[in-house]
Order: C-alpha cells, then sequence, then structure tokens
C-alpha cells in the first residue's frame, strides 16, 4: 500500500532508511532516493523499470551543494543557474568523483538541478544528501503531475508519495549540457529554448529523436499512452477519416464535436502556451484511461514552450 501524505518528516525517515519517495517538484512528480544509497538507487531503477544506461538527475537544494558533486561550473552554466535555479533547468556538468557510477551511468558527467517546490525544498534541506530522481513513472510511460498518477503506477512498490498538488509546470526539466564550454540543448521542456537564448545566446539544439548519446534517455519513444497516439496538422480532416473509430482529442483551445469523438481535452481556451503545457500529461492520462481507439492531437504553435509540447507528443506517437 502506497500512502499519499504531506508528513515531510516520515519522508525523511524513509528515505534515511535507504528506501525510496515519490516527490513533487514544478515539473513532474520525481521517484527519489539517497544519491550515495546502493540500496535506494538499484530500487529506483527496479520499480521503474529503468534501463541501467540511462542516468539519473540529481536534485539539490541550494547551488552551494554543487561543491560536492560536480568539479566545473562554465561561466554560461552559471548564468543559467543564477536566471532559472529554483526551477525547471537541468545542467548537465563535469562530476565528481564521489558521485556513484550507477547515478551517470558511468558517463563524467552528471545532471543537477534545484527545483522550484516548496515541499521538496524542504525536504532536501532536511536530508544530509542530494536526491536522485527520475519521474515517477514506468520507463516509457506518461510522467505523472500529481499524486494520483503516481499511486496509479506504483500502488504496491512504494511506500510514499508526498503531496504537493498539481505540478505547476507539467513538463520535464529543460537540460542543457556544454561543449567546449559551450551550452547545447539535449531536451526541450518545461523552459522554453527562447528564454536559454536569451540569456546565453543562440545554441546548439540535440533534442534528437534517435537514441542520443549524449543524453542516453532521449528515446524515441518516450511518454507514450497505451492508446495510439496521432500528432497532426489538420485535426478535423484525421476525424472525418477515421469515422469508424472512437477518439479522443487534445485540443490547443477549440471544442469540437463528431459522431465519433468522445472526449475533449483543451489545454487553454485563452491561447496560452504555459497553461497547455501544464495541462497537457494530465490530459493525455485522462484521456488514457477512457480505453479510446486513438488519441488525437493538434500541432502546436512551433515556437517556445509550443516546441515542447510538440516535442513530447511527437514522442508519444512512436
Ligand atoms: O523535470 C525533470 O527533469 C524531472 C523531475 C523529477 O526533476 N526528472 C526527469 O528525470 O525528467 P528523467 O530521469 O525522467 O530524465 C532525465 C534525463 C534523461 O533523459 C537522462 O538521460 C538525462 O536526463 N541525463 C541524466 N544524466 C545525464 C548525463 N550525465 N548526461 C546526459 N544526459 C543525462
Ligand atoms: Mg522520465
Amino acid at each position: 500500500m502506497t500512502i499519499i501524505s504531506n508528513d515531510i518528516g516520515r519522508a525523511v525517515e524513509i528515505l534515511n532508511n535507504e528506501d525510496v519517495v515519490a516527490i513533487p517538484t514544478e515539473t513532474v512528480y520525481g521517484l527519489a532516493g539517497n544519491i550515495y544509497s546502493d540500496k535506494a538507487i538499484r530500487k529506483i531503477f527496479e520499480v521503474k523499470q529503468r534501463p541501467l544506461f540511462n542516468p539519473l538527475i540529481v536534485h539539490l537544494h541550494s547551488v552551494e551543494q554543487l561543491d560536492e558533486i560536480v568539479s566545473e561550473f562554465p561561466i554560461k552554466a552559471q548564468l543559467l543557474a543564477d536566471a532559472f535555479w529554483p526551477g525547471s533547468l537541468t545542467l548537465i556538468l563535469k562530476k565528481k568523483s564521489n558521485i556513484p557510477d550507477v547515478i551517470t551511468a558511468g558517463k563524467d558527467t552528471v545532471a543537477v538541478r534545484i527545483p522550484n517546490h516548496p515541499v521538496t525544498l524542504k525536504l532536501l534541506k532536511e536530508l544530509s544528501f542530494p536526491l536522485a530522481a527520475p519521474s515517477a513513472n514506468p520507463f516509457n510511460r506518461i510522467s505523472p503531475t500529481n499524486s494520483l498518477h503516481v499511486e496509479s503506477y506504483f500502488k504496491n512498490s512504494i511506500k510514499m508519495v508526498l503531496e504537493g498538488g498539481e505540478c505547476k509546470n507539467g513538463l520535464e526539466s529543460t537540460i542543457i549540457g556544454f561543449e567546449n564550454n559551450e551550452p547545447v540543448l539535449y531536451r526541450l521542456g518545461a523552459i522554453a529554448l527562447e528564454e536559454i537564448e536569451n540569456v546565453v545566446g543562440k545554441i546548439n539544439v540535440k533534442n534528437k529523436k534517435e537514441k542520443a548519446p549524449d543524453a542516453p534517455g532521449m528515446l524515441a519513444k518516450h511518454y507514450a499512452p497505451k492508446t495510439k497516439t496521432y500528432l497532426v496538422n489538420d485535426i478535423k480532416k484525421f476525424i472525418k477519416g477515421n469515422g469508424d473509430k472512437t477518439i479522443g482529442v487534445v485540443s490547443f483551445t477549440e471544442d469540437m464535436n463528431a459522431s465519433n469523438i468522445e472526449h475533449v481535452e483543451i489545454l487553454s481556451k485563452s491561447g496560452d502556451l504555459k497553461e497547455a503545457a501544464s495541462k497537457l500529461y494530465s490530459a493525455l492520462h485522462t484521456l488514457d484511461d477512457l480505453n479510446l481507439d486513438m488519441i488525437v492531437a493538434q500541432r502546436f504553435p512551433d515556437v517556445g514552450l509550443g516546441k515542447s509540447i510538440n516535442d513530447r507528443l511527437e514522442r508519444a506517437t512512436k
């Protein structure tokens, strides 16, 4: 049985005991464990059925803690940290040798971020170690944006979900690595590419859809509902062409009606991409639970968070 509770003391106890706890962040819920506990980290991989070649993000409560984790902090990384931490930015930096290989999948770099969620910041301050936390979903499934999503995935395998409400941003963090001290974007996410470029200038984008050696987690298929999912430019044409199917729709702003549409999830009536991003995964969870023949999403405008939303929807269609 999994308890859903806001008892930080209980979470501290479980984590001190080398076990795992699901934690809220402003992006998605994470499945957290002590970075120095082999037992806790192996349990994270086992519960998620995540392959060991896929490294984890280390979560900190302050930039001072970085000293313990990384050996280099390039100037552009500092600028980004100043601009976005605590927040939805993950930096890939050269690691110190005390960081266990199981966290970094044997790489000489480590992913770090300071999440912007009051409950988890408080938790991190009460612990004597940072937390490794991948998104709290089974490998290749939709990331959880509330505690009930986590509970329904891991009912029998984890002791506790620390309650933190709905995730405000609802998409995973944007991941930036460094090549020759220059920033490279490895994963589009909750901070728009344009916002990053406002701080450090134009950057190289390697948000690859195939298995990318630089960011081993960026597999083409990811974030996927069980229901066959499509991302299209002309949603009305698609619905007409599939008259014999039961369909769930992910729409940006408008409602839709047709005899084969069972349910429409409108992500932002006012056309606000930030609001749409925050609701995307919850909409996919809802539609996926309806056991329909297909889910169809309308392609979002290819700017700002629209790029990040399209990226996740493309991966959901694989
Ligand atoms: O918003 C988020 O980032 C959430 C919350 C819980 O913080 N976490 C999350 O973790 O999305 P996860 O494990 O689902 O995705 C982490 C990504 C993976 O694609 C992984 O390959 C990449 O970060 N990554 C981790 N360490 C890396 C490294 N040293 N080099 C390159 N990529 C790395
Ligand atoms: Mg994930």
